[in-house]
């Protein structure tokens, strides 16, 4: 009889124990705590997302991810994204001459639009121009430039932005949806939005990472994924080919340092003051692939970019002049970041053999983007 009570309260004690080793596992902790105010008074929260291992800092202000922090292969945590140590910092940077749009969420339209202009439907859309001729990442004031609505969700926060008709230039009332997790370093960006008119829309973050936390990203091997890319004009808009990377200092198919070609004698370097392109992603399908990776071999930190989206714009960090102070103090200098954009081409709207980026009336846009950190 003893035995069996003995038995029976061993089976009912690891059942608990199996019950609360799952309940464990599955949360990452979510807080959030007042961040500031933007110029106009509006508050801003700062989100915190933590799953043991890594943690992600994120404002509703742009939905700007403000710091992440990952461990290198000894276990040691450094902040691996460029930015600054407070709110006023970004909004000073986001208005002022030389954004840099640190770690911001970009819309209507991450990078250029040639000329501001684009047709839709026989009609003619002039963007307010914000890079030379041409409007870049949503213009004067786009989606890095306001605050967004912001709840806690499981493993992460939602944010939701109504960008009005004729907002930026842009047709339709657009509702943007952009919901940030974080599960065991992998931070998954899922985008959508509804529009009321057609329109054109192409969602991205605009992150510097450094993997080393200093120092600049020229000993960063990384691999793209792509066979194919677009060559720019001066102003940066695609040409329209879609040029091929071999025997170029384009060809990343193979992981290879940043700063071994980056000085090259290659047009299309100079044109982009280093790397400032889009790569067409070689995809197998629609969903979810690999587009790159970002290898730092000083830390071992590991940076794999998933996407679904048909291109990623790789950015050297070539207009850091130093000129901008960031976190602690520090000077961003030549190439202290680089940034990998997961999206439609640029200048798609004026692009017909691009994929189109155009949303219509009543359908529902929903890509997603998975920023998955390790170390090696
Ligand atoms: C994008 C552009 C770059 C530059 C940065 C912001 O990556 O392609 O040319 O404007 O944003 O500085």
């Amino acid at each position: 009889m003893a035995i069996e009570r003995i038995l029976r309260h061993l089976a009912v004690g690891s059942l608990c124990f199996a019950l609360f080793s799952v309940g464990m596992e599955a949360k990452t902790k979510v807080t959030s705590q007042p961040f500031g105010k933007t110029p106009d008074g509006t508050s801003v929260e700062l989100f915190t997302l933590s799953d043991g291992a890594y943690e992600a800092r994120i404002a509703t202000y742009g939905g700007v991810l403000v710091s992440f922090k990952a461990p290198d292969r000894n276990g040691k945590a450094a902040d691996v994204i460029l930015g600054f140590d407070d709110l006023d910092g970004f909004v000073a940077n986001f208005n002022g001459k030389s954004v840099a749009y640190f770690g911001a969420l970009i819309g209507r339209y991450a990078n250029r639009i040639g000329h501001g202009t684009f047709i839709l439907d026989g009609k003619k859309y002039s963007l307010p121009l914000n890079n030379g001729e041409n409007s870049l990442h949503g213009g004067p004031h786009g989606f890095n430039n306001v605050v967004w609505n912001a709840k806690a969700i499981d493993n992460g926060v939602e944010f939701t932005y109504l960008s009005k008709d004729g907002e930026a230039g842009y047709p339709g009332n657009l509702t943007a949806t952009v919901r940030y997790t974080l599960v065991k370093g992998d931070l998954r960006i899922e985008y959508s939005a509804t529009t009321d008119k057609n329109t054109v829309v192409n969602l991205t973050n605009h992150a510097y990472f450094n993997l080393a936390g200093q120092g600049d990203i020229l000993d960063h091997q990384l691999t793209l994924h792509a066979s194919r890319f677009t060559p720019v004009d001066a102003g940066l808009i695609p040409t329209g080919e879609l040029k091929s990377v071999d025997g170029t200092p384009f060809d990343f198919r193979k992981p290879t340092a940043i700063g071994v070609r980056i000085n090259a004698d290659d047009q299309q370097l100079h044109l982009g003051h280093g790397y400032d392109h889009n790569w067409v992603l070689d995809r197998k399908g629609t969903e979810l692939e690999e587009a790159a990776e970002l290898y730092d071999p000083g830390s071992g930190r590991v940076l794999k970019v998933l996407t679904d989206q048909p291109g990623i714009q790789f950015y050297s960090g070539n207009f850091l002049d130093g000129s901008i102070i960031g976190k602690r103090g520090m000077p961003y200098k030549l190439h202290a970041g680089l940034c990998l954009e997961t999206q439609h081409f640029p200048d798609s709207p004026n692009h017909p053999d691009f994929p189109s980026a155009e949303l219509k009336a009543g359908q529902r846009y929903h890509i997603i983007t998975v920023f998955s950190f390790s170390a090696r």
